[in-house]
């Protein structure tokens, strides 16, 4: 294999390792013993990811407003937890469309992870495997969903944008059902791109040498041709949705369908009535409208609603074990983080996705305990006897 093909993208002082679609993994020193959470985590990637990519993975979208305040919402939640509760039988299994997973924890989509680790996403899905969570795949990921699928043998879900060519999407998550794809997100908040000025300001583009593997298609751009992610990747959405394309979407498969990007009690309930099994509460990472409330904010409202007709997930700001337990108490069946799996992927590639979501297993574990609950269900139970906004 050609070193010629490894890209070199950007500033060469910083960069600890090239992204090369077609390259063996690079010898890596173990992650030192001095990273005892996300944010050392972050630390160590954003002093090896090329700093154009660091930027577009940081990013919110216009003044981050809705992106500071999702980190923020969370830890406005108190904890009135329970003494003398016997806790030593404490577990976080959980059962997420028909599995079971060790924990309510998983990984959501985020585009071109290559450019945060030469293994991308299938490093993720490795780590992932090795703990028995789910990955939900992008459908803008740098690597072929085959290749992920065949690289964990946990849960493997794919995001889903409708594309403008609906029969590229329906082709798309009929080729992901063969592959063994067990569910799709829809995402609901992404008519168009949100804004992000570093983008543009870094005239960012899709590097050279990476590719957007599952939409590549005949004659259709595949991403390099345009500045920013709405230049690159124009195509890969619509602003024409709605929640008839979701119906439709639910009639290409036999997989589970969940809506993501929602933050209105009333579109949760669209989701259901459409056909969808789940609703994943999100701001996209506050990368599409900044101005959108939080998650944890809006939570509880969407929990509500659909109790009892289907699966709930939320996502936006969770970077401690403490804040699983706040979005269970809420309501959530599970929780699924986006940066953070950068972060492990740009500290240390499988070793740094793995050590991201042993962190959060390992300090959700110990919130149980502290907290005097149980099991994920005992939370939820529980719910505003358990967490609750300072007053
Ligand atoms: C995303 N997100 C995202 N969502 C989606 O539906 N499809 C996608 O391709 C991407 N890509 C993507 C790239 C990057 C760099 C980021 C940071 C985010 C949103 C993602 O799934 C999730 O909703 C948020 O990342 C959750 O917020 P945190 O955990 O990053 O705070
Ligand atoms: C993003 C898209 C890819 O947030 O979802 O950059």
């Amino acid at each position: 294999m050609a070193r010629s093909l490894c890209l070199n993208i950007g500033n060469e002082s910083r960069k600890k390792w090239v992204v090369c679609a077609d390259f063996p993994p690079m010898p890596r020193a173990p992650l030192p013993s001095s990273v005892v959470s996300l944010a050392d985590l972050a630390a160590l990637a954003a002093a090896n990811i090329e700093r154009t990519a660091w930027d577009y993975f940081r990013s919110g979208a216009w003044d981050e407003t809705t992106l500071a305040r999702s980190e923020a919402a969370w830890r406005e939640l108190e904890i009135h937890y329970r003494g003398m509760v016997d806790v030593s039988g404490r577990t976080g299994r959980t059962t997420l469309f028909g599995r079971e997973i060790p924990c309510p924890l998983l990984a959501a989509p985020t585009a071109m992870q290559k450019m945060a680790h030469p293994d991308g996403e299938c490093a993720t899905a490795r780590a992932c495997s090795a703990a028995g969570l789910p990955m939900c795949l992008s459908s803008l990921s740098t690597t072929a969903l085959e290749e992920v699928r065949a690289a964990t043998t946990a849960p493997l879900w794919m995001q889903i944008y409708i594309s403008q060519d609906r029969g590229f999407t329906r082709d798309l998550v009929q080729r992901a059902e063969a592959a063994g794809i067990e569910a799709f997100a829809v995402t609901a908040d992404t008519p168009v791109w949100g804004i992000r000025e570093r983008d543009m300001r870094n005239g960012f583009r899709v590097p050279d040498g990476l590719s957007i593997v599952n939409l590549e298609r005949a004659g259709g751009p595949t991403g390099h041709s345009g500045v920013g992610i709405g230049g690159a990747l124009s195509w890969t959405i619509d602003s024409t949705l709605t929640w008839k394309d979701v119906e439709q979407l639910v009639s290409w498969t036999s997989r589970p369908i969940i809506v993501k990007g929602l933050c209105r009690p009333d579109d949760v309930r669209a989701a259901f009535d459409s056909g969808a099994e789940g609703a994943w509460i999100s701001n996209h990472g506050g990368r599409q409208l900044d101005g959108a409330p939080a998650t944890a904010d809006v939570l509880a409202g969407c929990a509500e609603i659909a109790r009892g007709l289907g699966t709930t997930i939320v996502d936006g700001g969770i970077r401690r074990g403490i804040d699983i337990l706040r979005a269970i108490a809420l309501g959530a069946d599970a929780v699924a983080i986006g940066r953070p799996i950068l972060w492990g992927l740009g500290a240390g590639g499988e070793e740094g996705v793995a050590r991201a979501l042993a962190m959060l297993r390992g300090e959700f574990d110990i919130a149980m305990a502290l907290a005097g609950v149980r099991s994920p269900a005992e939370i939820r139970q529980l719910g505003s006897g358990l967490v609750r906004r300072q007053t």
